[in-house]
């Protein structure tokens, strides 16, 4: 048994928590779009106009806040004409990045805009900047924003949408470090500054665009992109030519080479993941070091918009279509990351997962007319209620809550707190995979009512939900929570996430 203590002074409020820390993407890669999202108007799979209701409806549940779509590396072989117009005379294409197979471009820019509608969710575009033209990204903003009457807007019209559709999230490239175009970070700062000026603000729709940032942390990816922002050191009204720089960083136990499989791992493979999930933190506070020095007044966001676990595909399936598990492992890898980002809410606006539907890390895993609610999923809506809420700073005392794993240490419980519409939201975890964590809660600043507390673990890290075994790894309630005169005492059973919720009346 380890023991931890988290001081938590609800009266002292930290940054809002962007809900678009919860962030979603999806990209034409493997059964993500296509036998996924999208499985057209005929299939007996219910539909609407061939979006799958089912999945729709889980993510629903989950309030994700915007999706980001078409890609990845495809963002930058797309061209954005091709999907619009009558479906059966649309363009073909090879998809080169993803299994070189064949894309009909059935789901393009309507299809999209529609899922988005279903989900509740705000767009996020992904343009093309590593094979299209600065004309191509600025004629597809107009297409989707522009009102009144122009040559994008008459073939909006034509294709039969007759309002402009409300477009924020716009990203200028992606990976162009890599798949995105080989660049080097000046001339993909050029480039930067070049699309955004002709991604224009059409009417009253203001665009957040999102210059292409860093792998990993490659901290001078980023100073070479902040050093763009007309801001810094200039006299003149500051205008940004970016509102957001991403970065992307994914998590693993092995190598690029040696990734490791989904459920087939070993404690000395999990307890390598959840230091690769902690690095996170650093390579967090590495960018917004970096962008405090050019950004003091925080006018450019952090986006890591792609982000999970990355493992070897499934036995069987398509290496290029990257269908992976999802174990507790996995979930245990998002509610650390849920910490993290939480922590730095005051730079990091906006993280999106890879992916939503049957790659990487998903949400939801389809086979057929089946659909499996990962632990991952579940993660996600047990942690919901932190979008939009204030942070509260965790001082977290975790003497004997400790593995040494290779040469580094791993600190074995992670938490988080937010307060919104006078209710808390305490989420903690217990990484070691075999000692219970007894955990002191120290609530100091408000009166807080009665707790109810919500549990996922399951017997061993490797298991995952199956259409065979659907809640394999679900939620259940939790009793343990044990009310003292300070706070609450509880203990966290090993591997497992704890979401603790309680109303608070500011005391005083
Ligand atoms: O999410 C899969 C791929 O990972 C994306 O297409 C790319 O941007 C990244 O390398």
């Amino acid at each position: 048994m380890s023991t931890a203590t988290a001081v938590i002074n609800l009266d002292i409020e930290g940054p809002t928590i962007s809900r678009h820390l919860y962030g979603h993407f999806a990209e034409h890669l493997g059964r993500c779009i296509y036998d996924g999202f999208w499985v057209g108007e005929d299939s007996p799979i219910p539909n609407e106009g061939g979006i799958r209701l089912d999945i729709v409806e889980a993510l629903r549940a989950l309030n994700i806040p915007n999706l980001r779509w078409p890609g990845g590396c495809f963002a930058d072989e797309y061209h954005w004409r091709d999907g619009i117009g009558p479906r059966d005379q649309r363009p073909r294409m090879v998809n080169t990045h993803w299994g070189n197979v064949e894309e009909n471009n059935h789901f393009g820019t309507h299809e999209f805009m529609a899922l988005c509608e279903l989900l509740g969710a705000e767009p996020y575009i992904s343009g093309n900047v590593g094979s299209g033209t600065v004309q191509e990204m600025s004629e597809w903003v107009e297409y989707l924003t522009r009102d009144g009457d122009s040559p994008m807007v008459r073939l909006r019209k034509e294709n039969g949408r007759e309002e402009p559709w409300k477009v924020k999230f716009w990203g200028i490239g992606n990976e162009t470090w890599g798949c995105g175009g080989n660049m080097r970070a000046e001339y993909s700062a050029d480039l930067a500054r070049q699309y955004a000026t002709y991604c224009r603000d059409h009417g009253d729709n203001k665009l957040y665009r999102i210059a292409s940032g860093a792998s990993d942390a490659d901290y001078k990816w980023t100073e070479t992109l902040m050093q763009q922002i007309s801001c810094f050191g200039c006299e003149s009204t500051p205008k940004n030519f970016f509102q957001g720089l991403s970065f992307h960083y994914y998590t693993m136990a092995g190598t690029w080479e040696a990734k490791g499989s989904a459920t087939d791992f070993d404690t000395d493979d999990y307890y390598r993941t959840m230091l690769s999930a902690r690095k996170a933190d650093h390579i967090l506070t590495g960018h917004s070091t970096v962008m405090d020095i050019y950004d003091r007044g925080r006018t450019v966001g952090l986006v890591l918009d792609e982000w999970g676990t990355w493992w070897d595909v499934e036995p069987g399936t398509n290496p290029g279509f990257l269908f992976q598990q999802n174990s507790l492992r996995d979930a245990l890898v998002a509610s650390t990351h849920f910490d993290i980002f939480h922590k730095h809410a005051a730079r990091l606006y906006m993280a999106n997962i890879a992916q939503t539907v049957n790659v990487l890390q998903a949400m939801v895993l389809t086979d057929g007319d089946a659909l499996v609610l990962t632990p991952t999923y579940h993660v996600f809506e047990m942690n919901k209620g932190h979008q939009d809420a204030t942070s509260l700073a965790v001082h977290l005392r975790t003497a004997d809550a400790r593995r040494t794993v290779g040469d580094a240490e791993l600190e074995t419980v992670s938490a988080s707190a937010s307060v919104k519409d006078g209710n808390l939201l305490i989420s903690l975890s217990n990484l070691d995979a075999e000692e219970p964590a007894e955990m002191t809660l120290d609530l100091r600043g408000a009166l807080v009512g009665e707790p109810t507390a919500r549990l996922l673990t399951a017997d061993k890290l490797q298991d995952h939900n199956t259409p065979e075994a659907p809640t394999a790894v679900a939620p259940r309630p939790f009793d343990g929570v044990t009310v003292t005169e300070r706070g609450w005492n509880l203990t966290l059973p090993p591997h497992s996430f704890l979401t603790v919720q309680a109303p608070v009346t500011l005391a005083g």
